[in-house]
């Protein structure tokens, strides 16, 4: 079963609530929130506020990933507005086990991101605890960029571990994809594709914005996986 997560870092803010509906309504899974904080990562977007004005549109799952350093202090206020799964990096916490303690004390899924060159031995203790690993395809702060192919790999070798610990972990792929590499990444062994770019500039000239082409695309390409 294949999930796709619009980012809604490349939605039109200014219709962020419309923005969400649309996706949602044009068959998307799950919503994919950024949170970026000018230090772990060179870009400033959104916070809890603004998780708890969207919570209220959609039943989906509100997928947190926290581009924030230190993240301990952040992960409550995540959690009483609204998220659903809430991701971490490694590099940003600390206490790694004791993050993911606190993830799920909060109610929360716990998602561990591993930016392109941070090894996976940081899944060595604490996979059974995870409900989700998050690889990152591009460098983590912008959409727009494009896949790095060595991603496939580690997809590859995440997704042996995942099977070996026999644990219903989901595999999510983050940055550079498109309809031309989703299915190459679904036989690396992804299970749930964030897409930013790709959806949300594919339906901006339309009016109102449209994405159920896009996504059924997306969708086309998984069915031949
Ligand atoms: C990058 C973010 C991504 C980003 C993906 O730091 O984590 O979620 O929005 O955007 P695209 O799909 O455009 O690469
Ligand atoms: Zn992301």
């Amino acid at each position: 079963m294949y999930r796709i997560a619009p980012s809604i870092l490349s939605a039109n803010f200014a219709e962020l609530g419309k923005e969400i509906n649309a996706v949602i309504d044009s068959g998307a899974d799950i919503i994919h929130f950024d949170v970026m904080d000018n230090h772990y990562v060179p870009n400033l977007t959104i916070g809890p506020l603004v998780c708890e004005a969207i919570r209220p549109l959609t039943d989906a799952i509100i997928d947190v990933h926290l581009m924030v350093d230190p993240v301990d202090r952040i992960i409550p206020d995540f959690a009483k507005a609204g998220a659903n799964i809430i991701s971490f990096h490694p590099e940003a916490s600390n206490h790694i086990d004791r993050t993911i303690s606190l993830i799920k004390e909060q109610g929360c899924k716990a998602g561990m991101v591993f930016n392109p060159a941070t090894p996976l031995y940081y899944l060595d203790h604490v996979l059974d605890k995870l409900d989700l690993v998050l690889i990152m395809s591009v460098n983590p702060g912008f959409g727009g960029q494009s896949f790095i192919p060595e991603a496939l790999n580690k997809l590859r070798a995440v997704r042996k571990r995942i099977d070996a610990a026999g644990k219903d972990i989901m595999l999510e792929i983050d940055g550079g994809v498109k309809i031309d590499n989703i299915a190459e990444i679904a036989r690396a062994g992804a299970d749930t594709f964030v897409a930013g770019s790709a959806i949300y500039n594919a339906g901006k000239d339309s009016d109102p914005h449209r994405y159920d082409s896009v996504i059924s695309a997306l969708r086309a390409e998984l069915a031949k996986v």
